[in-house]
């Protein structure tokens, strides 16, 4: 029976793959480009082409797997992210539900507790209860911020501007997608947990907006500051850019919704993982910036 992976290309689900490898299994990985990856993992894999948005062939992918490591591939770009993410899950519910699947992996995100009210993290709480309904095997890892988001304004960061709509001084738990990566494998290895299992990963150490300014000023060794935006300068800027009102929402509702969140597994011993910013940000953010101005 196999072990099925998600986004075997993503900073999550790469780290899944590896560590499978390195624990003597052959995973079977669904991918739109199986050719993305490397070579030496292309040839230990057991790789399915295809697309997640296509139920069939999710449904036929998914057969008979022992486990399923689920990764919601919705952009927060999508036109309806919410219903595009809750579209593209049905196919692995239906087969959770027809038996089979026997247990499911999600990754979920701190915030999709609430169910509603956090924009496209809406769209996991609505997968973890429709999996929990199924009778399957259920684990929800609710993560923290993922270190990786920083990657996405390098231009920002190359002006020296770390722009945020979350409240400067709230502290909230940041993790490197890495070590998730590592929690993943280790429960997909493990055939003791059984039920509806709910799990953080919290990251070291909770942390402000204004800290990890401090901290990128270190690591980058160039002077960085905070930029704080209102949600309405966010919705201008992401129109701007040409994103639909529902995506444009989706994004804005993650941070609005999660300002007064406190996440419900409180931090300890099984949430807090390794990887600190400062490590992940010297060793992995400093040469993508240097790349990104050309020096
Ligand atoms: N960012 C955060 O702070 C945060 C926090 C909590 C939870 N999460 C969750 O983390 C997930 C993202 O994980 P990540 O950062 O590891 O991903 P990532 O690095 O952004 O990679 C996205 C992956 O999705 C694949 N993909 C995209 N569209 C696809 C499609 N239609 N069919 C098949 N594969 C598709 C991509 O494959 P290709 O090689 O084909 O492009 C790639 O492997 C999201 O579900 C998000 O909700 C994120």
């Amino acid at each position: 029976m196999a072990i099925v992976v998600t986004t075997p290309t993503g900073h999550v689900g790469s780290r899944v793959v590896r560590l499978l490898l390195q624990a003597g299994v052959r995973p079977r990985v669904l991918a739109r480009d199986p050719g993305r990856l490397d070579g030496a993992t292309r040839e230990r894999v057991d790789a399915r082409r295809g697309d997640l948005t296509d139920a069939a062939f999710v449904r036929e992918a998914v057969a008979g797997a022992r486990t399923v490591f689920w990764v919601d591939p919705t952009p927060h770009s999508a036109e309806h992210p919410i219903e595009t993410s809750q579209r593209t899950a049905s196919a692995l519910i239906e087969a959770a539900r027809a038996g089979d699947v026997a247990r499911v992996v999600l990754l979920s995100s701190v915030g999709a507790e609430r169910r509603q009210g956090v924009g496209h993290i809406d769209a996991l709480g609505w997968i973890e209860e429709q999996l929990d309904a199924t009778g399957a095997d259920t684990l929800h890892l609710r993560c923290g911020y993922f270190f990786t988001n920083l990657l996405l304004d390098l231009d920002g960061l190359a002006r020296g501007e770390l722009t945020t709509s979350v409240s400067p001084g709230m502290p909230m738990p940041w993790v490197d997608p890495r070590d998730i990566g590592d929690i993943v494998a280790a429960r997909l290895l493990n055939d003791a947990w059984s039920g509806r299992v709910v799990q953080a990963v919290h990251g070291p150490e909770d942390l402000t907006f204004e800290q990890v300014t401090e901290i990128l000023t270190e690591a980058l060794g160039r002077p960085v500051r905070l930029k704080s935006v209102g949600d309405d300068d966010v919705r201008a800027a992401l129109r701007s850019a040409g994103l639909a009102p529902g995506a444009v929402e989706g994004i804005v509702g993650m941070t609005a919704g999660s300002r007064d969140v406190v996440p419900e597994q409180p931090r300890d011993v099984v949430t807090t993982t390794p990887t600190t910013l400062a490590s992940w940000a010297y060793a992995h953010l400093r040469p993508a910036l240097l790349e990104s101005i050309g020096s």
